[in-house]
């Protein structure tokens, strides 16, 4: 039995495969996240750890234990966790989705430059990314940035906790902005920029190779032996998408999860010219390009919880109808956005609306409006030569079958529905499943395990409505951009 760990924003997530590849169990457990001013987001390493030994306990709780050989993850990319030299938490972790960063983004983009940037980690600076956190400690908590005594993302935190070993794999470690993702090593030049050093950094894996074993101490405390192997795992995208089989050359995957990202795998190292998307190593060996929208299923959560008190999603969709005719648009911009503007002071807004504007009118412009933000990073995709005909899809928002629609219509793709949604936590598992030896290879795994079970072709009629829409909705955030703060 394997164990594969998805570390998400809102709730870690556990799912128990076996060496078939079938899923006997799937847990969640959820946690707080912390906006402590406009535009920062933050969470308590403690709290991830906590939740995940009460999630594998629970996952365990019916199956023979003894069976349970490998536990591995996909975890919220860049989040920067900070120990002292006691292995104490020095702040909370600071996600992913956080956009305090603008300075030192902007110092690192302009004064350091793009191009050194690039040649340096294969990417430019984003306000999420790891290094220009650790500027940002360093210059506004220089007590804090003195105790520093290792830098880790979030799951590598799970695995340190778990094992005691002090790891990180290539797909996550891409992310720091502090890796140089064509030779998968750290930039010497980046830790310099940085004022960190390699040994206040994890050592790097792959996402399939072994990093360790259950300390004595949390194996008693989950019941499982001491044997059980961490396997390195990879971030939640690269884990996605190996749970999603979009793994070696030229496939696509695109998530709906509290961020939206459209994931191109690739045999061989690229970079876009202008760095729009990212380019990260993927957890199969190779190499990928992803465009990673801050706010996607998030948006819709935000307008059904907060505005419509509501968690009803379904019954709010159930009144859409106008697909390609609704004169609402929705900008998705609640916490600025990443791919492709870069812009942390973006904002969501609405416009279009008339008297008869509907709930359901408004309801249906949210579910658009985050299409079409991530039409935007295939459009990127698509200048560089990429082919894409079809993707595959997971995360909560892939349930849906009205967002599916939308997506192969809004984007012209032939939508694959796998038999589970389960993106990273599957991918966790697979990879675990890979490190205890029992398949050669990633691709060799994903290949076998995941199931295609349906496709949603685009419809001609629709996808002819809907890009006349697309280009109108491309005009809004550049017409909007000189209001935002
Ligand atoms: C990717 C990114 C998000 C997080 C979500 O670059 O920032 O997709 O990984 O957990």
């Amino acid at each position: 039995l394997y164990i594969g760990v998805d570390l998400g924003t809102s709730a870690v997530k556990l799912l128990l495969m076996d060496e078939k590849g079938d899923i006997k169990k799937i847990v969640s457990k959820e946690y707080p996240l912390y906006f402590p001013h406009p535009g920062w987001s933050e969470q308590h390493p403690e709290d991830w750890f906590t939740q995940s030994v009460e999630g594998i306990k629970e996952l365990t709780s019916e199956c023979d234990k003894s069976q349970v050989a490998g536990i591995s993850f996909g975890g919220q990319m860049h989040g920067l966790v900070i120990l002292d030299k006691d292995d104490q938490v020095i702040r909370p972790a600071i996600l992913w989705n956080d956009g305090r960063t603008t300075e030192e983004t902007d110092y690192l983009n302009n004064e350091i430059g793009k191009e050194t940037l690039s040649k340096y980690t294969a990417n430019i600076a984003f306000t999420g990314f790891t290094a220009p956190k650790i500027l940002w400690v360093k210059k506004n908590e220089p007590e804090n940035f003195a105790k520093i005594t290792k830098i880790m993302l979030p799951k590598d935190y799970l695995a340190y906790c778990l094992s005691g070993s002090f790891c990180s794999d290539y797909s996550d470690a891409s992310g720091m902005l502090l890796m140089d993702v064509e030779h998968k090593c750290w930039s010497k030049e980046m830790m310099d920029i940085c004022g960190v050093t390699e040994e206040q950094l994890p050592k790097l894996y792959e996402s399939y190779e072994v990093v360790g074993s259950l300390k004595p101490e949390v194996a008693a405390e989950l019941g499982l032996s001491e044997n059980v192997k961490i396997i390195a795992g990879a971030g939640d995208n690269a884990a996605a998408a190996v749970g999603t089989g979009t793994v070696g050359d030229g496939r696509c995957n695109i998530s709906l999860g509290t961020s939206g990202t459209i994931f191109i795998s690739s045999a061989n190292f690229g970079v876009d010219k202008n760095n729009a998307l990212h380019s990260f190593a993927h957890a199969d060996g190779h190499y990928h390009l992803m465009g990673c929208m801050l706010s996607a299923a998030s948006c819709n959560k935000w307008w059904a919880e907060e505005i419509l008190h509501t968690d009803d999603f379904a019954a709010e969709q159930k009144d859409i109808t106008k697909l390609g005719e609704n004169h609402v648009f929705y900008l998705p911009y609640l916490m600025g956005e990443r791919s492709p503007h870069n812009d942390p002071y973006a904002r969501a807004t609405f416009t279009g609306m008339t008297m008869d504007t509907t709930r359901a009118d408004m309801m249906q412009a949210v579910l658009e409006g985050v299409v079409f933000a991530l039409r935007d990073s295939l459009e990127v995709a698509k200048s560089l030569g990429i082919k894409i005909e079809r993707t595959k899809i997971c995360g909560g928002g892939a349930k849906s079958p009205l967002w599916r629609k939308m997506i192969a219509n809004i984007m012209n793709l032939k939508v694959d529905i796998i038999e589970s949604e389960e993106g990273p936590a599957l991918g966790g598992a697979i990879l675990a499943a890979v490190g205890c030896g029992e398949y050669e290879s990633v691709e060799a795994a994903a290949d076998k395990l995941v199931k295609i079970v349906d496709t949603v072709e685009p419809e001609a009629e629709l996808v002819e409505k809907y890009e006349k829409r697309y280009q109108e909705f491309r005009q809004i955030y550049p017409a909007l951009k000189p209001v935002f703060p």
